[in-house]
């Protein structure tokens, strides 16, 4: 009855934020991915490093160490590894440091706009770089960037985040009203990369929020993706005027542990400030009613001893998910497909 979770190392995650690190000064960061502990530091020359939390000394965590010059140093007997891993210094040792059995292993990393990520599989040259953040440092769009942790695994967080036929139920009044009884149709288009939803035919939302967004009604394009190793990104534009991209870029902390890395922006009729105050705890409500039955969902699947998935056609895109993982994880590439499903809302 269990399908295994996947496990798609061979890619990027966000570990932290650039000023988590930065604010973390000396002290390194202990952190997880894929249920493995990791340090994070940053040496005094800027550069970030990110090593197995488990000293090859003693086995001692090397989060309970501090940042010496560039190096991490051990709380124990003082041992000090570069970012690449390499033991640099070994206290009271006439002879050299270096030693192939005194490594630490280590991930590789990059920082960028304004994230810290990690490549998850220990010692290797990655192969991709991570995922680029498109309206960023776009002129006329406003960012908003949050963290939020949820207890699901990371299928299921992903799927949640562009689940379609919840959002009238579980957020009912919230996000979606109750069903209008529109017939709308969903584009699938999936390659080995990533899938993508498209929403043909969905009016604007009725209500306060969709009048003031686009008073002449007009239609609303949206989009739905997962792009691999663990993106959700929804792409609204209501009228001529109004974008909003919303990537969640998630981290599998643990089998059901979910950081997710929101980066939200959002171009609009209305200026920001005005918006981002009301929208903000919306949001965050939303967030709650999902992350409590994501709770509610991995509590019984434990109890049960497994996952027990019984889907419908509008149940469009988490077998996508589960599919491009595996295949990634396993090195593989899957055949681009398209089909179109009909739904109401
Ligand atoms: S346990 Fe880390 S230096 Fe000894
Ligand atoms: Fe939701």
């Amino acid at each position: 009855m269990r399908a295994a979770l996947p496990r798609h190392t061979r890619a990027w995650y966000i570990l932290a934020t650039s000023d988590e690190l930065t604010r973390a000064g000396d002290k390194p960061l202990a952190r997880e991915l894929f249920g493995k502990p990791l340090v994070l530091f940053r040496g005094k020359d800027g550069t970030a490093g990110a090593l197995l939390d488990r000293c090859p000394h003693r086995n001692v965590p090397l989060s309970l160490g501090r940042v010496v010059k560039n190096r991490l140093e051990c709380a124990y007997h003082g041992w000090q590894f570069d970012s690449a891993g390499v033991c640099g210094f070994i206290p009271s040792l006439a002879g050299p440091s270096e030693g192939r059995g005194r490594r630490a292993p280590a991930l590789a990393v990059r920082e960028r706009q304004g994230f810290v990520w990690v490549y998850g599989a220990f010692d290797e040259e990655p192969r991709s770089e991570p995922h680029r953040f498109e309206k960023i440092d776009s002129p006329g769009y406003t960012t908003v960037s949050r963290q939020v942790e949820a207890g699901g695994t990371l299928c299921s967080t992903l799927e949640n985040a562009l689940d379609v036929p919840h959002t009238a139920f579980l957020h009912r009044g919230l996000f979606r009203t109750e069903s209008r009884g529109i017939t709308i149709s969903a584009k699938v288009r999936a390659t080995a990369q990533r899938v993508e939803v498209e929403y043909i035919g969905e009016p604007r939302p009725p209500g306060i929020v969709g009048k003031i967004l686009s008073p002449s009604g007009g239609m609303v394009t949206h989009y739905d993706r997962f792009l691999l190793p663990s993106i959700a990104q929804v792409e609204y534009k209501i009228g001529e005027e109004n974008h909003l991209l919303v990537d969640s870029v998630m981290t599998p902390v643990s089998d059901f542990v979910t950081r997710i890395y929101a980066v939200v922006s959002y171009k609009m009729r209305i200026p920001g400030f005005i918006l981002k105050p009301a929208l903000e705890p919306l949001a965050m409500r939303v967030f709650a009613q999902d992350a409590r039955i994501l709770e509610r969902q991995s509590e019984t699947i434990k109890r049960f001893g497994g996952e027990y998935f019984m889907s419908t056609e509008i149940d469009i895109i988490g077998k996508h998910i589960l599919r491009l993982l595996k295949a990634a994880e396993a090195g593989e590439s899957t055949p681009d497909e398209s089909h179109e499903v009909a739904l109401i809302v």
